[in-house]
């Protein structure tokens, strides 16, 4: 079965990145055909609430879709529910797992990352789940209450937000993490101590520096054992490990990769008209140049925007500051910008026991902040931190910790 098509947009990945960018086409003005192939069987969702409300029942998974059948048709997407199996960049097509060959004008990859597993022994055993996907939620969902044990393995954002919700819904939950810290991949060390307190707050069991050795069933679950020789007996386990980049398929069509698919600030690969967003790529840092990769979803967001005008011809170059957000327990957390480039730091205390940290470079200019405080209190102060660092405003750090400072009155110090 062959579509040869060369005017067409071609999309891989059905998720966020792959969802908005399918939309952002056609707002963009594209009346020419769409194909959006992923191999999830859902139409494209948002993951946030996967490790939150989905599992709390205070979410649907059709609440969490971000284009529903209805308007898939009226935005006259071609949806295929399949695998890619190769990409012909000399020829402009992609194969596809049914066999169908699609042509393009213009190719977007957008295909995330997948989940890492736990290679000890027992790792494989059906108690032991992942959260990536709406069935994961489904699965982990009908295994937490009141009284079942949840042993998360991992420290991460994944671990952290099932570990709240499971003590939401009335599970024993113990963490056990490999790092001495919790939250090491993209949080700064004082909040993550604040996030460690609310967590053994809350009766978790935390275990920082904790190596998993192997997993066997018991007569009523599964027993972890550590590599001290320690065990934790258990009704299930998720691991929330961390996502890799599947960079089999760009590397076979010879794009360039190192930590991901590497792109321009147009978000174009090494190949002519093959773009590629989101969680997969490396691209240049608008603050310092230096490659980045993103794992959030305001980074598929946005760049799938950037990567829809660019697909059609345009030249737009991509410019947002990285930022994600994490709820657990009625606290938020949000990281913003670069705090990695930082000279030096400011603290700021809130009065509700929460901290915002802002980073500077030489110059005193923001290149990030981190705020930890309840959700209900400081919303407004992670908004304006946000905007503060978004216009790289420069303040002295005695400023920035002196709580009578008002965060506003520095808008005006913008660069
Ligand atoms: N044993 C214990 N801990 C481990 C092990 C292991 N074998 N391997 C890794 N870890 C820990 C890491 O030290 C880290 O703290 O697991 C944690 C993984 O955290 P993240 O990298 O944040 O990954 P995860 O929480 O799985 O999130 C995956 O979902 O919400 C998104 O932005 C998030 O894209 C990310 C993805």
């Amino acid at each position: 079965m062959q579509t040869l098509d060369s005017t067409s947009m071609v999309i891989v990945g059905a998720g966020h990145c792959g969802g908005r960018a399918a939309q952002a086409l056609r707002s963009t003005g594209w009346a020419g055909s769409i194909h959006l192939v992923g191999d999830e069987p859902h139409h494209p969702y948002e993951r946030p609430p996967l490790s939150k409300e989905l599992l709390t029942g205070s979410k649907t998974a059709e609440a969490c879709a971000l284009l529903t059948t209805d308007a898939m048709a009226d935005l006259h997407i071609t949806r295929h529910v399949a695998r890619v199996t190769g990409i012909d960049a000399a020829a402009r097509s992609i194969r596809l797992s049914d066999g169908q060959v699609l042509g393009y004008q213009s190719l977007l990859l957008a295909t995330g990352g997948k989940v890492r597993t736990l290679t000890i022994p027992g790792g494989d055993l059906p108690e032991v789940l992942t959260l990536r996907g709406l069935g994961d939620a489904a699965a982990l969902a009908t295994r937490l209450a009141p009284g079942q044990r949840l042993l998360v393995v991992g420290g991460g954002f994944i671990g952290l937000e099932v570990a709240a919700s499971a003590r939401k819904l009335g599970c024993e939950v113990t963490v056990v993490e490999g790092a001495p810290r919790l939250m090491g991949r993209a949080v700064p060390e004082p909040v993550a101590e604040l996030a460690l307190a609310l967590h053994r707050n809350q009766g978790v069991r935390v275990l920082l520096g904790a190596s998993p050795e192997r997993i066997e069933r018991t007569a009523d679950g599964v027993r972890m054992t550590l590599s001290d020789g320690s065990f934790i007996d258990a009704d299930t386990v998720l691991t929330g490990i961390g996502i890799a980049p599947d960079l089999a398929l760009a590397q076979s069509a010879g794009l360039a990769v190192a930590r991901g698919v590497l792109v321009n600030a147009q978000l174009q690969t090494s190949q002519p008209g093959i773009f590629a967003a989101g969680d997969l790529v490396e691209f240049p840092s608008v603050l310092s140049g230096q490659p980045l990769r993103q794992e959030t979803w305001h980074n598929a967001e946005t760049q799938a925007a950037v990567a829809a005008q660019n697909m059609l011809g345009g030249d737009a170059a991509y410019a947002s500051l990285p930022w994600f957000w994490s709820d657990q327990y009625d606290h938020q957390l949000q990281v913003m910008g670069e705090p990695a480039l930082a000279a030096s730091s400011a603290t700021r205390a809130l009065d509700d026991g929460g901290m915002l940290i802002f980073y500077l470079d030489t110059a005193h200019r923001l290149v990030g902040a981190c705020g930890w405080g309840q959700s209900s209190r400081i919303a407004k102060e992670l908004k304006l931190a946000r905007t503060l660092v978004e216009r790289r405003v420069t303040a002295a750090p005695d400023v920035l910790v002196d709580p009578a400072t008002k965060l506003k009155a520095l808008l005006s110090h913008a660069a």
